[in-house]
């Protein structure tokens, strides 16, 4: 039957039970259907939120999961405590039928298989949950900077340069030989680009993918992430750090906020506690400890790790968890690391040995956020790329910045996936973005 589309669509999210009585027009996917003494109840889900809502229809045709179809009834109260309202359906109109090949027809299907279907997992529960959390979280990181009057610049995907220094870029590979007159590489960081902005308009953000060519296989790494880089002129490393801090409780409280049906849904699938842990981290003020304090920590602990502890060893993940997890019970921010672990544009301290850097650290994860002050003597700077092994022409429009008009200034990288990971609690990064890249997968 033909649906009468005088009616505008309702979106499922925007019933309630103020619309109890009225006609409505509803556009979906089924979930599920079953007939019982000639009803049909069907389960419809449109994607608007977690939610399904019960369709109470006389139709004859078995519809099978999956099939999109637009229905027009009257929204009643529901006899079931399940939900408190229903809609008994007046006219069908199936869009696009399902068949039983169709790979979601049974429900319970484990992330790995999901992974695997990437191109359909979005019609699940969790990566449907994911989608609007991201979602939600990407227009909240837009929302605190434009309130802060920060601009948004979009610095380039393919790059000339490693902001990184660590020899982890993907290169590009062209059809006309040399196309671009030199090597051309995927970017790992528009940090260096934003540099350029936040000296001319003071504070700015890059909200962008970026490229790593990293070999690792865990539940942290992608080979293609999101990053945000705020870059701010005439800030210290305190002020770096407080502004990481507002920013990732700004992201926490969206999401408690905005996104309590999601959030109720991981916490009730996949973390219990879920809401309660990310509380604390918006009432309690982030912990600030230097890397020698770290050391010290950890040599204190008495915990064989997997990986020696010394000063002038990197910290590895089992590192930080400890402390975020076990010293501190939450986000902690570690600072002054030696100059020798990070990359060549970090402002030296006065002891020779270490550089004014900071890492956020948080439970289950890690780091979700690298920051530092950069380096504004030009003297400095030029030792910095050589005693990294990079050449100085290579950076020598970077090297303008401290030629001309140079300031103190700050900035710090925020993966989007693992802050999206650490508010969903979705263990690995791999159901966080939409189509993962990484070391052996590329799908569609
Ligand atoms: O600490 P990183 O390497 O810092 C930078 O790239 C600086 N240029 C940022 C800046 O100061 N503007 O990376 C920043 C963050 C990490 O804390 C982590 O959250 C995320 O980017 N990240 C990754 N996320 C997913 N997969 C990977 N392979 C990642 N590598 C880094």
């Amino acid at each position: 039957m033909m649906v009468d589309t005088k009616l505008k669509r309702t979106k499922i999210v925007d019933i309630d039970a103020s619309l109890i009585g009225r006609h409505l027009f509803l556009q979906g996917w089924i979930r599920t259907s079953r007939s019982q003494k000639g009803v049909v109840f069907i389960e419809l889900n449109d994607g608007s939120t977690i939610k399904n809502i019960q369709l109470l229809s006389n139709q004859e045709k078995t519809l099978l999961t999956g099939t999109s179809i637009a229905v027009t009834g009257k929204l009643v109260a529901s006899p079931s405590p399940k939900q408190p309202y229903e809609l008994q359906v007046e006219t069908l109109e199936v869009i696009g039928e399902a068949d039983s090949t169709f790979p979601l027809q049974k429900k319970g299907h484990t992330l790995d298989f999901l992974r695997e279907i990437a191109h359909l997992r979005p019609r699940t529960n969790t990566f449907g949950a994911v989608a609007r959390v991201r979602s939600r979280i990407a227009f909240a990181v837009h929302e605190f900077f434009q309130q802060r009057k920060f601009f948004y610049v979009q610095t380039p995907v393919i790059t000339s340069s490693d902001c990184e220094g660590a020899g982890e870029l993907f290169e590009l590979v062209t059809e006309t030989k040399n196309f671009f007159g030199k090597k051309a590489f995927l970017t790992c960081s528009g940090q260096l680009n934003g540099e350029c902005f936040a000296t001319a308009l003071g504070e700015i953000y890059t909200f962008g993918p970026t490229f790593r060519a990293e070999n690792s296989h865990t539940s942290r790494h992608l080979a293609e992430f999101w990053m945000i880089e705020p870059e701010m002129a005439f800030y210290d490393l305190k002020q770096n750090m407080d502004l990481a801090e507002s920013f990732v409780k700004h992201l926490v409280k969206t999401a408690l906020d905005t996104c309590q049906e999601d959030l109720s849904f991981f916490e009730e699938r996949y973390e219990k506690g879920l809401k309660q842990r990310l509380e604390v981290v918006l009432n309690r003020p982030f912990e600030r400890i230097t890397y020698t304090e770290a050391i010290e920590l950890l040599l204190k602990s008495n915990i064989e790790f997997q990986y020696p502890v010394k000063w002038g060893n990197d910290l590895q993940s089992e590192h930080e968890r400890y402390i975020a997890e076990t010293v501190v019970g939450g986000p902690v921010i570690l600072y002054n690391y030696p100059k020798t672990l990070k990359p060549f544009y970090m402002k030296a301290n006065e002891d020779g040995k270490t550089v004014a850097c900071m890492d956020v650290l948080v439970p289950k994860i890690g780091e979700i956020i690298g920051g530092s002050q950069r380096e504004d003597s030009l003297d400095k700077l030029e030792k910095g790329i050589l005693s990294h092994g990079l050449n100085p022409s290579d950076y020598d429009w970077y090297l303008d910045l401290r030629r001309y008009g140079s300031v103190p200034h700050s900035g710090f990288g925020l993966g989007f996936e693992r802050a999206v990971q650490f508010i969903t609690g979705i263990e690995n990064i791999r159901d966080i973005i939409a189509f993962p890249r990484a070391a052996g997968l590329c799908e569609f």
